[in-house]
């Protein structure tokens, strides 16, 4: 565990220098994943433009669901509003998908390539409202961090 500050140095240290779309994507779920307190799953979903629907990317966690429609669920909302979604108990969010049985809140923040939306961090707690206004800002400003890499 690790205070945000911290965080954010050991990605800007972890991706400075690398290039390649999948091993930064891999990198940064593995780093979050192992900094961040009470997470069951940490990952990325991917806008697939030809099919027009999310793809799970590089993740830490249990096996998860393929794909997403957009306006589904806590991730394909967020990815068609472009806006971050704190849900404190996944159960009261209407179309959640549970991939995994135990999660019960989740963080989704948009993920940009000079600023277009890409797709989501999705992020999971086995903890009802697990995730603060901080970890939501944290989680945006490693998705700041990323864009330019992307
Ligand atoms: N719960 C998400 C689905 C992805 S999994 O949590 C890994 C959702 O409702 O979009």
């Amino acid at each position: 565990m690790s205070d945000p500050k911290s965080i954010l140095k050991k990605l800007q240290d972890l991706i400075r220098g690398e290039s390649d779309f999948v091993s930064i994507l891999s990198n940064t779920s593995a780093l979050l994943y192992q900094d961040l307190p009470n997470v069951n799953w940490l990952g990325f979903y991917l806008w697939q433009e030809d099919e027009q629907e999310l793809l799970v990317g590089p993740f830490q966690g249990k096996v998860a669901c393929y794909r997403i429609k957009t306006k589904q669920g806590v991730c394909g909302t967020a990815f068609s509003r472009k806006t971050s979604i704190r849900v404190a108990n996944v159960h009261q969010f209407p179309g959640h998908i549970a991939c995994d049985p135990d999660s019960k809140s989740e963080l989704v923040v948009p993920l940009t390539r000079k600023g277009e939306v890409i797709g989501v961090i999705d992020i999971d707690s086995a903890q009802v409202n697990r995730f603060s206004q901080e970890d939501q800002e944290l989680v945006e400003a490693c998705a700041k961090i990323l864009d330019p890499y992307l």
